[in-house]
């Protein structure tokens, strides 16, 4: 895939979700780790993921909304 970014919305679930990397972009973290340059990756912009920085679908039981959602 070429390198983008997208935001996922799901309003059938009524929730915002992760940010949808793609294309093999460098992810690192605040203290400097590097993640294996995958495809696709999703990220957790909802602060509830327990996989940080990786979103693990926790947007949807807490009903993330980013304001973008009406
Ligand atoms: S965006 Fe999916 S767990 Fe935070």
């Amino acid at each position: 895939m070429p390198p983008s970014i997208g935001i996922v919305e799901d309003p059938p679930l009524g929730c915002s979700g992760p940010l949808w990397v793609r294309g093999e972009i460098t992810i690192e973290s605040e203290d400097g780790t590097h993640y294996e340059k995958r495809n696709r990756v999703t990220l957790c912009r909802c602060g509830a993921s327990s996989n940080k920085p990786f979103c693990n679908g926790s947007h949807a039981s807490i009903k993330f909304n980013d304001g973008i959602l009406k």
